[in-house]
């Protein structure tokens, strides 16, 4: 008795609840939100390359599929409803559930299933790194908690190595082979379609394309910790031209001659508290974190927190740790404030 008296009581605070919402307010709450997806920089509805736009046509025609599904289900719903009784003798009866289960159970999702692959597998096949005939630029991209490493290998099986950016040429193929040194990460650029995982100990492939020059952004869609929300990264497509001067200025003779700008009290203090984990071309072989060898030239810092603009640098290094809490990089607490502007304000010219 005490346990029926209890769950009205549970049914009841229920109902009072449920009264206490207006279902319009709820609707114009969660509208904004279901619509967050449709536009914007991350946009997989704003296609930026082929086979980006081949996806969102899948999604288009899935969708329109579904929303026809829908309003059949419904609609026979309430005409199931709605309907006079009507008697049906047993063989009748028999006939019109095996009419449902082979026409709605077994045909229609056939030939859905078949209509999708259809539209699926050449768009699936687009994004396998087959052999072409001229070779395409490869971009390897690491997934670090919580940064980005992004290396251009040349043919003799060395490479200009950047991060949290990809420079990437436009009208062409471009392939990504993706892994990463700790967790899982996922490689996302929503505009130009995509988004492969990148396990550690594995290396998979995708081929992307983007149509014209422009700025695009990437992440990652995969949660690995508590720096995920802050991996963002720009991606800067150039005309071929452009692209083949971005990375002929990141070549190891060129880029070694932009270390000698540095005075030698700031190059002792990186020597001393920053190489062992930054690779700068030239001074510094570290791999822990970011290789900051044309750091100058990048558009933001720290995956996204800092748009890079003079003394952003001399910034991040005093505030890192609140503007990115709990990144890998250990607080600079030790150093006093001018030895890490001069720091920053070094690191800011190593722009190829
Ligand atoms: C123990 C290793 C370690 C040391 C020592 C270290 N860093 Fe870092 N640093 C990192 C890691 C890891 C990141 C990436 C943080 C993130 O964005 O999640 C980073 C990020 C950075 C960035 C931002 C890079 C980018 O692409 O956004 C700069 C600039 C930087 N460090 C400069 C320095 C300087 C200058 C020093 C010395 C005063 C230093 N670091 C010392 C590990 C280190």
């Amino acid at each position: 008795m005490s346990e029926r008296k209890e769950r009205c009581t549970a049914s009841c605070i229920q109902r009072a609840g449920a009264r206490q919402v207006n279902p319009a307010t709820l609707l114009a709450l969660a509208a904004p939100l279901a619509l967050m997806g449709c536009a914007g920089d991350k946009s997989i509805l704003d296609p930026a390359g082929q086979v980006a736009r081949e996806v969102a046509l899948i999604w288009w025609v899935m969708l329109s599929f579904a929303t026809v599904v829908f309003v059949s289900v419904v609609s026979l719903w309430l005409y199931a409803l709605l309907r006079k009784h009507r008697e049906h003798t047993p063989t009748q009866e028999r006939r019109i559930v095996r009419y449902w289960i082979v026409g709605g159970g077994l045909l229609l999702p056939g030939l859905t299933i078949c209509a999708l692959l259809a539209f699926g597998v050449p768009t699936g096949k687009r994004v396998l790194p087959v052999p072409l005939d001229n070779a395409p630029v490869v971009i390897e991209v690491v997934g670090h908690q919580w940064w980005w490493e992004v290396r251009y290998p040349n043919a003799e099986g060395e490479a200009v190595v950047t991060a949290n950016q990809i420079v990437m040429p436009a009208g062409e193929p471009v392939d990504f082979h993706v892994t990463a040194a700790d967790v899982i990460h996922s490689f996302w650029i929503p505009r130009l379609g995509g988004k492969i995982d990148m396990l550690p100990g594995r290396t998979n492939r995708i081929r992307l394309d983007a149509d014209a020059p422009g700025r695009l952004l990437a992440q990652s869609a995969e949660f690995s910790g508590v720096g995920y929300a802050h991996m963002t990264f720009p991606v800067e497509v150039l005309p071929r031209e452009e692209f083949d001067a971005w990375l002929a200025a990141r070549q190891p003779e060129a880029i070694e001659a932009l270390t000698a700008t540095a005075d030698a009290a700031t190059l002792a203090s990186f020597e001393e508290s920053c190489a062992r984990c930054h690779r700068v071309a030239g001074l510094s072989t570290g791999d822990t974190g970011p290789d900051l060898s044309d750091i100058g030239a990048r558009a933001t810092l720290g995956g996204g927190v800092l748009t890079m603009e003079e003394g952003a640098i001399a910034h991040w290094l005093e505030h890192h740790q609140t503007l990115k809490p709990g990144n890998k990089m250990p607080p600079h607490d030790d150093m006093d404030a001018a030895t890490l502007e001069a720091l920053g304000s070094w690191l800011e010219t190593l722009t190829p």
